[in-house]
């Protein structure tokens, strides 16, 4: 409750207060822009022209020179680079405040960590990591610079007023005390394996650098082959380019789920799904955690379901495949049935009259977001405002939701000790956590 209030208060101050300090942390001094770098310059890249637009773009990275090219065209006056350390490098000549990443998987918590030490705001799309290690040393980093520092991770459906609507129904009660909640999706993506060595990459592409910290795999231009804002299904799925459903889809899905649910870290992972391959993330699996209990609802069951895998349904009529990706939260007294966008509360049981359950007066509703990129601007020039989901937020959800592919590798329940980010009663489990990189990549430089 902490930090939503912490977000409303802020909302009530006015998302328009532009009096913000010049200088590392803040906007430039003079005309109150920020100098923004954008990292990925095509694709889900291009969905941020028009805000970051607002602000001045001094510089662009794109592994891809004809990407980088496109980025130019919206944005002239920006210096172009294809290595996004050398950019980083570059923060103090550019005047740079904050960079947008929206690069590939492999890379987002190692550009994160990098601009986090440099001490500039950070966008960063979804997922925020593709290891339980990665989201622990973001969130580190990210934790002793709140306060000074904005960041927000790409899950913008958090603005549909739903988000806030579903958030308030379990908050107040409407299905009683909250037992368990379970979000799905139902996209699958089959793959055999990593794709076979095919052809040389053109001239424009800067494969070695695209591949950055991951091992090296050979080229197919099948990688690259997806039209701008979903080439991302061409690669997420291969381990060590992303994390399949999980940061795909899985980021929207369960972000719909955690934002209701004020949780940290599970004591317990387990999952299942199907065969196990070594080359590329499972499409139908399911993995369950317990959290323990908050200052206001007891312990609960989270779980994830994708692929096909499905959480039951209270009822027959309720055919939770006709909503491809959503949530399902029971209470002692119901369920909470939503999508991205709706809901449907469904009172169970003898005592379900509703009598302990009094709706918000309109006043005291959560307030709108607003647009979810702008709010992430509002709040890099004024360090006391908020953003829905900042790199705490956001961590802790991807960390869960990576655990339960850990807790799937192994084929075991898994106790894990979120304050030290350790399995401890597999061992073998440990391994998983983390990912080997490529030499000459640091992922906290
Ligand atoms: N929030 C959303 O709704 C949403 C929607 C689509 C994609 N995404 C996310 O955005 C990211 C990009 O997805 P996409 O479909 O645009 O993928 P993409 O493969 O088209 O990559 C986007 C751009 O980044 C460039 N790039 C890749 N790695 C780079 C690197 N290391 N350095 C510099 N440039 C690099 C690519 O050349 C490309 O121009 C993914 O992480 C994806 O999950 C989010």
């Amino acid at each position: 409750m902490k930090r939503r209030e912490f977000i409303k208060n802020a909302a009530l101050v006015g998302a328009g207060i532009l009096i913000a300090p010049s200088g590392a942390f803040g906007a430039n001094g003079s005309n109150n822009k920020l100098n923004i770098a954008l990292i990925g310059s095509w694709g889900r890249g291009a969905a941020h022209f028009d805000s970051i637009g607002t602000e001045n773009v001094v510089a662009l990275c794109d592994v891809n020179e004809e990407h980088l090219a496109f980025g130019a065209k919206r944005f002239p006056q920006a210096k172009t680079y294809v290595d996004w350390r050398k950019l980083l490098d570059d923060h103090k000549a550019l005047g740079l405040a904050a960079v947008v990443i929206c690069t590939a998987d492999h890379t987002h918590a190692f550009i994160a960590n990098w601009a986090l030490n440099r001490d500039l705001h950070v966008y960063c799309e979804k997922p925020l990591a593709i290891s339980v290690e990665e989201a622990r040393v973001v969130r580190a980093n990210w934790l002793t610079k709140k306060g000074k520092l904005a960041t927000q991770v790409g899950m913008q459906r958090h603005a549909n007023t739903n988000f806030n609507r579903v958030r308030e129904l379990v908050r107040d009660g409407a299905i009683g005390e909250l037992k368990t909640a379970s979000a799905w999706g139902n996209r699958q993506i089959r793959r055999d394996g990593y794709l076979p060595a095919e052809g040389q990459p053109p001239a424009y592409l800067h494969y070695d650098l695209w591949l950055g910290p991951s091992p090296a795999h050979p080229y197919n231009k099948g990688y690259f082959s997806g039209g701008p804002g979903a080439n991302c299904l061409q690669w997420n799925m291969f381990w060590d380019f992303g994390a399949g459903q999980i940061g795909d889809m899985g980021s929207h899905t369960m972000d719909l789920l955690w934002n209701a649910v004020d949780a940290q870290l599970p004591t317990t992972a387990e999952a299942k799904g199907e065969k196990f391959n070594p080359d590329v993330t499972p499409v139908e699996c399911e993995s369950h955690f317990e959290h323990p209990a908050n200052d206001w609802r007891g312990p609960i069951r989270v779980s994830w379901y994708q692929g096909g895998a499905m959480p039951q349904s209270p009822k027959e009529f309720i055919d939770l495949k006709r909503i491809g990706h959503g949530a399902i939260f029971k209470g002692s007294q119901g369920f909470l049935v939503a999508d991205f966008d709706n809901r449907i509360l469904f009172p169970y049981g003898k005592e379900a009259d509703m009598s302990y359950y009094k709706p918000r007066a309109k006043d005291k509703l959560l307030p709108p977001i607003g647009h979810f990129q702008q709010q992430w601007l509002d709040a890099c020039k004024n360090p006391n405002l908020s953003t829905a989901c900042d790199f705490e937020y956001s961590s802790h959800m991807i960390e869960q939701m990576l655990l339960g592919l850990v807790a799937y590798r192994v084929g075991k329940k898994i106790q894990y000790d979120g304050a030290v980010g350790k399995v401890t009663n597999c061992p073998e489990a440990n391994v998983f956590l983390s990912r080997t990189y490529r030499d000459g990549w640091t992922l906290n430089g």
